[in-house]
């Protein structure tokens, strides 16, 4: 009988969100007249703008006529849409990319995980606590881990706690690691690195000869000014860092799927003989073998979020979810609520009230409140006692679910 991969047996519970669908439908099964209000995934609500959904259309009429049909496009995605983000996106911040170092696809999810494809097990990971669980899920599916201990901390991984007390920002892992994952602007905890810190991650990747994944899927969120928006905008990152970008959320394409990875041709690893060797070459490899390339009638509508019309509307979007992340913030806050993120990301993280543990304050808000949110304690042990809002909801919902809070937990 064919052998099962037992390393998915370590994993402890369901994927986070799964689990908390789970949780909602019974929910809303024995509550059918409960007007439930969905501040927990970090799925966006308002559809496609104007300008994507024309070229996404005209993606699609051209499939539809011999002479501008397209079949397999290019595994790494289109020159054009690669060419587009390069000049609209990177070239403004100082970054200066080839198109053989992007790598369009399906979503950052799946790069932030795929991505392992090209490191040996060997490899010590170091990863924030509370984060993304991706991340942490795939390092224990791939074998990189063993089993999980009484903390939910799973041996063989490196974990950087990211608490209240250092500003929720990752500090150096106390033992030598060779990847590192940063997720910046930080899902859950919506804070953000300041160039000089990052400087330092590169700095210290450097000489530790580490590679950071540098998860940028929130950039396009960040509000304040001098927060980088990429890892290259610090001199040296290409040489140890692969940042995923993503339009998921960026332009509303959670249900549409595509995403980017940038692989720079001066990172290189070491092969088992001690040899240098590009990751990027590897990456090509892996994706020519493995994915067929995102369809072509969507990278044209995700070229058509660089035109000036797509822009100025995916801006206007992300600016209404930004006012519902301070309509969270500051509401919440008045309630007597200690709240983190928000600014410079679409997730608030709020420490639960009357130090009630992340999963009770779930159950407490949506069996009283009929709101939900993500528990901090999925993303990772640091992240107990805490809890995660997002911003993505519809205005009325926000504003209501921020009464039906003050209501509750108001002074
Ligand atoms: C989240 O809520 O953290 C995200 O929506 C999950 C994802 O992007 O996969």
């Amino acid at each position: 009988m064919a052998r099962i991969n037992d390393n998915y047996l370590k994993l402890q519970a369901g994927y986070l969100f799964p689990e908390i669908g789970r949780r909602v439908n019974e929910f809303t099964s024995a509550n059918p007249s409960a007007q439930v209000i969905r501040l927990g995934i970090g799925d966006v609500t308002k559809p496609l703008v104007p300008a994507v959904l024309k070229a996404f259309h005209e993606g699609v009429d051209d499939l539809a006529k011999r002479e501008s049909f397209h079949g397999y496009g290019p595994e790494q995605g289109y020159d054009w849409l690669c060419e587009v983000i390069i000049d609209k996106s990177y070239r403004p911040l100082g970054v200066d990319l080839k198109a053989s170092e992007m790598f369009i696809s399906d979503g950052s999810k799946c790069d932030s995980a795929n991505i392992l494809d090209i490191f040996d097990l060997g490899n010590k990971v170091a990863i924030g606590d509370p984060v993304y669980p991706v991340y942490n899920d795939t390092n224990v599916m791939v074998g990189r881990s063993g089993q999980v201990n009484d903390q939910g901390y799973y041996e063989g991984l490196v974990y950087m706690p990211c608490t209240e007390e250092n500003g929720f920002m990752p500090q150096f892992p106390v033992e030598k690691v060779d990847i590192i994952y940063l997720c910046c602007p930080n899902n859950p905890t919506g804070t953000v690195a300041t160039k000089d810190q990052l400087k330092n991650w590169v700095d210290y990747a450097i000489a530790n000869d580490a590679v950071i994944l540098f998860d940028a899927a929130y950039e396009a969120f960040i509000t304040e000014p001098g927060i980088p928006h990429s890892i290259y905008e610090i001199e040296g990152a290409k040489q140890c860092a692969i940042e995923f970008r993503s339009f998921s959320k960026t332009a509303g394409f959670t249900g549409v799927r595509c995403g980017l990875t940038i692989v720079p041709e001066e990172l290189l690893g070491t092969t088992a003989g001690g040899e240098k060797y590009s990751f990027n070459k590897l990456w090509n490899r892996r994706q020519s073998t493995k994915f067929n390339g995102v369809s072509y009638p969507v990278q044209k509508a995700a070229a058509a979020v660089y035109s000036d019309d797509g822009w100025a509307q995916v801006k206007q979007i992300i600016d209404y979810y930004m006012e519902n992340a301070r309509i969270i913030r500051e509401g919440l806050t008045a309630a007597g609520i200690e709240c983190f993120g928000g600014i410079n990301a679409p997730y608030i993280w709020l420490k639960t009230p009357e130090g009630m543990s992340s999963w009770d304050f779930f159950d407490k808000l949506l069996g009283e409140c009929h709101v939900v949110g993500t528990p901090g304690s999925g993303f990772g042990p640091s992240g107990e006692g805490y809890f995660r809002l997002s911003a993505f909801g519809d205005r009325k919902n926000v504003e209501t679910a921020v009464n039906r809070i003050q209501e509750k937990w108001g002074k």
